[in-house]
């Protein structure tokens, strides 16, 4: 049998092309589409890239129709059962799980590369002191590229590394030194001799003048959360950071436009936008109203933790948070959080509810996410944070996979123009 391929014919001109498809390991195939202009003269449109993969990947799958997603290949039931966030971080950035000796390796580079610049810890003073968190992220890994030029040559391999262990080992120090300048107390050093989640807790949470212990529930729910946000292949933050990469553009400044684009509400930024819906809503009776507004065309409000671009199923993710939500609060609270329950009446009424049925909306991993962090004492402006912090492992894997890739080149969209044809300059005094 031949290669398989589309036949695309044009009925202006009768014009006939083949179209090869590309094979997929697991779920659709792609049309390649590479030369379509040259042969056709027509670019492709698709906003949103609701139809158009913009790269080939070997590190996260996922079937939204089925509701299911792995990394590598492993089921994320599997990886969230077994796994920690830092074996789930080295199977993304080089493709196998550890061996023992493999993971003691991992771990002890992480773990020695956590402490931040001395200066570098000057710049959290120069924001206001009720900056959002996200808003010092974005600046301070930004910068990061000042610091590290050691690790900016994006042609040489060890730099890659060294880069992508830097990023994935200083982010719990800037989301702790960003949440410590918020509430005006001094910033702590990592310890090395805790997790990688032991360590965010303490220096976001210990003072000098107290000790501070690590609850394990809260390290162990933080460090499930992190593996399930790990990576999430091509939505927007991930999309910006392989964009940005593709000029050419050091590691550290593609990881900060990645935390830019997470910020917005329709993505990272929807954890705490569900907590502040939560909290408007305030009690079951009010549920109909917010419903109705959901699901007004002319109203903006959106049930936020609902609905997916690629999930029509219930997102894998949130079954496991959803899970995890009654046993943290089980354990940490006294079980009868009123925000959780309220979450899970709004959920049981909206997935009754035919509009959401329709559409295929279900909570996302962000609807039930916010809660568990409220439970472990994380403010809500810190939500989106912590995502970034995970998600940073999935951007430095895309990124060096990008950056290894034989058919590497600059992304650059075209456009379909349909703004004022040529027309001659007006002078002022004429118009
Ligand atoms: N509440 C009410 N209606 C909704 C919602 C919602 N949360 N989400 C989608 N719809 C409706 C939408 O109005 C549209 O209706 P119609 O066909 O009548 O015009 C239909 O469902 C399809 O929605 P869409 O906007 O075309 O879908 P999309 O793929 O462009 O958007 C989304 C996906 C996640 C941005 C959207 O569902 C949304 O805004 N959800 C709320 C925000 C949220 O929870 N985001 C977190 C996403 S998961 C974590 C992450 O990726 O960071």
């Amino acid at each position: 049998m031949g290669e398989h391929t589309v036949t695309v014919i044009d009925n202006r001109t009768g014009k006939q092309i083949e179209l090869p498809v590309r094979k997929s390991t697991q779920g659709p195939d792609a049309v390649d589409i590479g030369h379509f202009f040259r042969e056709t003269g027509y670019f492709t449109y698709d906003p949103g890239f609701l139809s158009t993969a913009s790269c080939h990947s070997q590190l996260t799958y996922l079937d939204g129709e089925q509701g299911m997603l792995q990394f590598r290949g492993y089921p994320i039931e599997q990886l969230a059962e077994h796994s920690s966030f830092i074996e789930v971080a080295y199977l993304m950035l080089y493709g196998e799980l550890p061996n023992q000796v493999q993971l003691d390796g991992f771990q002890d580079a992480i773990t020695h590369h956590s402490m931040l610049n001395e200066s570098l810890k000057e710049f959290f003073r120069g924001f206001y002191h009720d900056a959002h968190p996200m808003a010092i992220m974005v600046g301070v890994v930004g910068s990061l590229s000042a610091f590290y030029h050691d690790s900016t040559d994006i042609n040489n391999p060890e730099h890659r590394e060294i880069a992508a262990h830097r990023m994935i080992a200083k982010m719990p120090g800037i989301a702790a030194a960003s949440y410590k300048h918020s509430v005006g107390e001094a910033q702590v050093y990592p310890d090395n001799s805790l997790s990688y989640t032991g360590n965010l807790l303490n220096m976001m949470f210990s003072v000098p003048c107290e000790k501070y212990e690590i609850d394990p529930v809260a390290e162990k729910a933080l460090d499930l959360i992190f593996i399930l946000h790990a990576d999430h292949e091509q939505n927007a933050s991930t999309s910006t950071v392989r964009l940005a990469g593709s000029s050419g553009a050091n590691p550290f400044a593609c990881i900060a436009s990645g935390i830019a684009a997470l910020w917005g509400p329709a993505h990272g930024g929807a954890n705490e936008a569900v907590l502040k819906m939560l909290d408007d809503i305030g009690d079951v009776s009010n549920v109909p109203k917010y419903l109705a507004c959901a699901k007004d065309r002319d109203d903006p409000f959106r049930l936020m933790g609902f609905g997916h671009r690629v999930y029509k199923n219930y997102d894998p993710r949130a079954q496991i948070i959803r899970k995890m939500c009654h046993e943290v609060l089980e354990k940490l609270g006294d079980g009868n959080d009123p925000m959780f329950e309220l979450a899970l009446h709004l959920e049981e009424i909206a997935r009754s509810d035919e509009y959401f049925i329709e559409r295929k909306l279900y909570p996302n991993v962000d609807f039930y996410s916010g809660l568990i962090y409220k439970a472990l004492g994380i403010p809500t402006n810190m939500f989106t944070v912590m995502f970034s912090i995970a998600r940073t492992v999935g951007w430095v894997a895309q990124w060096m996979e990008m950056i290894g890739s034989e058919d590497q080149r600059i992304g650059r969209p075209r456009q379909l123009y349909v703004g004022a044809k040529q027309r001659d300059y007006v002078p002022l005094g004429e118009r």
